[in-house]
């Protein structure tokens, strides 16, 4: 017997996935919504790994509300939505404004539209302390008054608190939760998940971690001219596994009908406030490892300090975050760790070798193939990663009278057309003219163009990690 279905929204995500362990962990069926816009198929099956339960998942964006419709519809009996899925970078959000307002917003009208379709009767909102701009008292309690958002994405956030609380209003049927995060920093113990950073990372315990890797030179520290003990800016940083438990406490509250009122409003954090520089200095002690730094300017937009009252979650809730700075950062750092090596192999799963470079010029040859320029491309390419031939224009012609037959099998065939994604890479990219040739191949390989776009995704992303 399980507790029920819930659905999570966003769920391949750094915190939903987290919090998909803990549901599956407390007994509950997940079912997940995501784009994986900023997410990976991969970790759906770590955190089937880490669990040893499935996961019904749905790659959907949720802004088509007929296919979610439909997804959910396949489900009777769903008990709650967990919905995370959001743009959630600030200073893009300054930049497309439109693109956060759309994103953030008409999700969250779907998902309370299917709410009321199918009787789905609890939400938990992932909020966020950003709502409090600076405040004027510390720690920040929830009552402390809305600020005039500094971003789009904190104004999105704003607005969903509304906008919930005026359809719980309307509808008696509906219950919510707005948890309203500080910092969330760490990984999984297992360092199977974790955050997955696109390019440079915002925030700053990805940017540490990286730095501390050697894929980033130096930390920049946005000002150490606050008005703080040590002139650096200060947070609330907790577990991702600490703020995940608060979601499954809240829908569980929810659930067994213990919530006081239609729509409640809870600040997640630990209560305790840190500096730039201690965090620094912590995850130095935690790892043994030296970090460069270099104080810069502030970041515009950056409040100086906050730290949430965690009173209320700890007294409503019977929730509170256990996990100290240290082991944050330690797995912070275990999951950088295995998250390179892992990428590691997975490269050199695509490192050419020239028997496998011959068999996919042979496939390219073969009738209407690649054309001359495409030909130079790919030999000059196959140069640069170290492919050495005696004699290139002997070897061509042999190479042109060769037949080699299309694999069988589906993963061979992948793995050929992986092959040549990794070579027409230029800059960390597949480009138009590249991506042409790679639909040639892949039309001879009969794999579809969904499926190439998936498999130049990949490769990118491990490009652009190792970059
Ligand atoms: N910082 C640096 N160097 C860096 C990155 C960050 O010094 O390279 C500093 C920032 O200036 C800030 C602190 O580290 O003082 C924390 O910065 P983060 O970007 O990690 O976190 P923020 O508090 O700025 O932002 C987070 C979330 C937002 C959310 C905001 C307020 O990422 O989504 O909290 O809720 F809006």
């Amino acid at each position: 017997m399980t507790k029920g279905k819930i659905l999570v929204t966003g769920g391949a995500g750094y915190i939903g996935s987290h919090t998909a362990v803990e549901l599956l962990n407390d007994g509950y069926e997940v079912i997940i919504i995501d784009n994986l816009s900023n997410s990976n198929r991969f970790i759906i099956d770590r955190i089937q790994k880490i669990t040893g339960k499935k996961v019904f998942f749905h790659q959907e964006d949720l802004l088509n509300f007929a296919k979610v419709e439909q997804i959910v519809s396949a489900y009777n009996n769903i008990k709650g939505i967990i919905h995370f899925a959001a743009y959630k970078a600030v200073g893009e959000s300054v930049e497309k404004p439109v693109l956060y307002y759309e994103n953030n917003i008409v999700s969250l009208l779907n998902v309370l539209k299917v709410m009321t379709l199918f009787g789905i009767p609890n939400l938990v909102f992932s909020s966020s302390c950003t709502v409090y701009g600076q405040p004027d008292i510390l720690p920040v309690t929830e009552e402390a008054p809305i600020k005039k958002a500094l971003s789009p994405y904190g104004n999105t956030k704003q607005i969903a608190e509304e906008i919930i609380a005026d359809t719980v209003y309307a509808n008696k049927n509906l219950f919510s939760i707005a948890l309203r995060y500080f910092n969330p920093i760490g990984a999984h113990e297992s360092a199977l998940i974790g955050e997955l950073p696109l390019g440079i990372p915002n925030n700053l315990v990805p940017f540490v971690t990286q730095t501390a890797y050697g894929l980033r030179e130096e930390l920049k520290i946005f000002g150490n001219d606050y008005n703080t003990p040590d002139g650096t800016a200060i947070r609330d940083y907790i577990h991702v596994v600490d703020l995940a438990k608060a979601h499954i406490v809240a829908l569980n509250r929810m659930i067994s009908g213990n919530n006081k009122e239609s729509f409640e409003i809870f600040n997640i954090g630990t209560g305790n406030g840190n500096s730039v520089m201690e965090i620094v200095n912590e995850f130095k002690n935690a790892t043994g490892l030296d970090i460069k730094c270099n104080i810069v300017g502030r970041r515009e937009g950056d409040i100086e300090q906050v730290w949430a009252d965690t009173s209320l979650a700890n007294m409503e809730l019977g929730w509170n975050a256990k996990i100290p700075l240290r082991e944050m950062l330690s797995s912070a750092w275990n999951w950088e760790k295995a998250y390179r090596a892992d990428s590691k192999q997975e490269k050199e799963k695509y490192n050419l070798n020239l028997e496998h470079f011959k068999n996919l010029m042979a496939l390219g040859f073969s009738n209407n193939g690649f054309n001359a320029e495409e030909i130079n491309f790919l030999v000059n390419k196959a140069k640069d990663v170290g492919i050495s031939v005696a004699n290139w224009d002997e070897w061509m012609k042999e190479v042109s009278s060769f037949t080699f037959q299309i694999p069988q099998n589906m993963d061979e065939r992948e793995e050929y057309l992986a092959d040549l994604v990794h070579l027409a890479m230029v800059d960390g990219k597949v480009h138009q003219t590249e991506y042409d040739m790679c639909l040639k191949l892949a039309d001879k390989l009969e794999i579809d163009a969904e499926n190439l776009d998936k498999i130049i995704k990949l490769i990118e992303k491990l490009w652009k990690n190792d970059a």
